[in-house]
């Protein structure tokens, strides 16, 4: 216990032993305050922990906790879209944190703490449950912009750039960019289509569909084909009414329908021919009998239609690998084609009144055989 002499001073003993209980007070509270007790801003790099801490477990108030409150913000999204708005940017989360089966590992590549502004760049691995199966994978740097608000550092600008996109199925080491799948879903979503709008195809379109027919593979590249175009409205009027008499020609022929069975196949036909024939590009694959390999000309035509039809369904167009109502000899003789080409098929090319349903497709099982049957 310390006491005051008599008179009121202190001798030096007493003064030494103030002096040091004073220092080591001094010294607790500060290891105190700054154990947290304190209200020491946080640093940038303690801003984006928590901001990413807060995204990673949806709580849209720590992470507005850590954002500008003003209005103004810049975020571009990972999809390209800006948003201006620190409002806009709230709803955004707000939706994206209300999904569920999705996780975002963040690695931190560097952080810039300046006086009054500052960045973070870091990447994020964003992947999310497709309930169809499989995830969403999305890998983007992401850049957040702060600025010192009331000696706060505050988000004022989050901006994405994708490295890349991509869907895993069930093995999530199988991934597939979005080209890829956009190029599989194309392939799915080829139909055939039999009625058409009269919206016109630019000429544009038409050589890009050819042009990815010519890449079709071919027997020693003898490359044996010829492409037909017909757009004149007219011709195709009169093919309609011809093709309406090959059909039935061949039908009384082969069938000797009495009047009334003859009366409804024409009205059927009519009707078939009327949809088969309103687009207002068709294409006429033909190939060449006398190229260097002749018995292979059909399977290389087939596969460069296979490759038109393609092509076409990725600018929104419908085709028909059409062959019933047109004839080989009586097409070749209405377009004046030369003898030794072979017509594979005549398709349409237009924007389709609407798309059919895919027809029932058999199942993978069904048909993959592996090493031998
Ligand atoms: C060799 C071949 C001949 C065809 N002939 C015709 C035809 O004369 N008329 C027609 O409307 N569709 C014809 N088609 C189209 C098929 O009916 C069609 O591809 C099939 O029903 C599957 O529908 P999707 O093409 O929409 O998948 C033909 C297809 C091929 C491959």
């Amino acid at each position: 216990m310390t006491s005051l002499t008599p008179g009121g001073y202190l001798d030096l003993k007493q003064l030494i032993f103030l002096l040091t209980a004073v220092f080591v007070l001094a010294g607790l509270c500060y290891s105190i305050s700054s154990a947290g007790g304190s209200r020491r801003p946080l640093s940038i790099r303690e801003t984006f922990d928590l901001y990413v801490r807060s995204a990673q477990n949806a709580d849209l108030e720590g992470l507005f906790s850590t954002v500008t409150d003003k209005d103004k913000f810049f975020f571009v999204t990972g999809g390209g879209k800006l948003i201006d708005t620190r409002q806009g940017y709230y709803e955004f989360h707000q939706r994206w944190f209300n999904a569920t089966g999705w996780e975002m590992p963040v690695e931190l590549l560097e952080v810039y703490e300046g006086e009054d502004y500052g960045y973070t760049n870091a990447i994020f691995h964003y992947r999310e449950e497709i309930p169809e199966g499989g995830s969403y994978i999305l890998d983007s740097y992401f850049t957040l912009i702060f600025h010192k608000e009331d000696g706060k550092w505050k988000v004022v600008a989050d901006i994405c750039a994708p490295i890349s996109r991509a869907v895993a199925e069930a093995n999530p080491e199988i991934r597939y960019d979005l080209d890829q799948v956009y190029l599989f879903d194309t392939i799915k979503q080829r139909r055939t289509v039999r009625k058409f709008k009269p919206t016109p195809v630019p000429e544009e379109h038409i050589m890009k569909i050819l042009d990815a027919a010519r890449f079709a593979p071919t027997a020693g590249n003898q490359q044996p084909w010829k492409f037909l175009v017909v757009r004149d409205r007219d011709t195709l009027n009169r093919l309609k009414g011809e093709a309406l008499g090959w059909f039935l020609e061949s039908y009384e022929n082969e069938r000797k329908p009495d009047r009334e069975q003859l009366d409804r196949m024409r009205e059927g036909v009519r009707e078939s021919l009327g949809g088969a024939l309103s687009a207002p590009v068709y294409v006429a694959v033909l190939v060449d009998s006398e190229a260097s390999y002749p018995d292979y000309v059909i399977y290389d035509g087939t596969l460069a239609a296979g490759h038109l039809m393609i092509a076409a369904r990725a600018l929104g167009y419908g085709t028909g690998f059409f062959t019933t109502f047109f004839p080989e000899d009586k097409v070749k003789k209405f377009f004046h084609i030369p003898a030794e080409y072979k017509l594979i098929c005549f398709t349409p090319v237009g924007v389709p009144e609407s798309w059919p349903e895919m027809p029932p497709k058999k199942s993978l099982e069904e048909i993959a055989v592996f090493e031998a049957f």
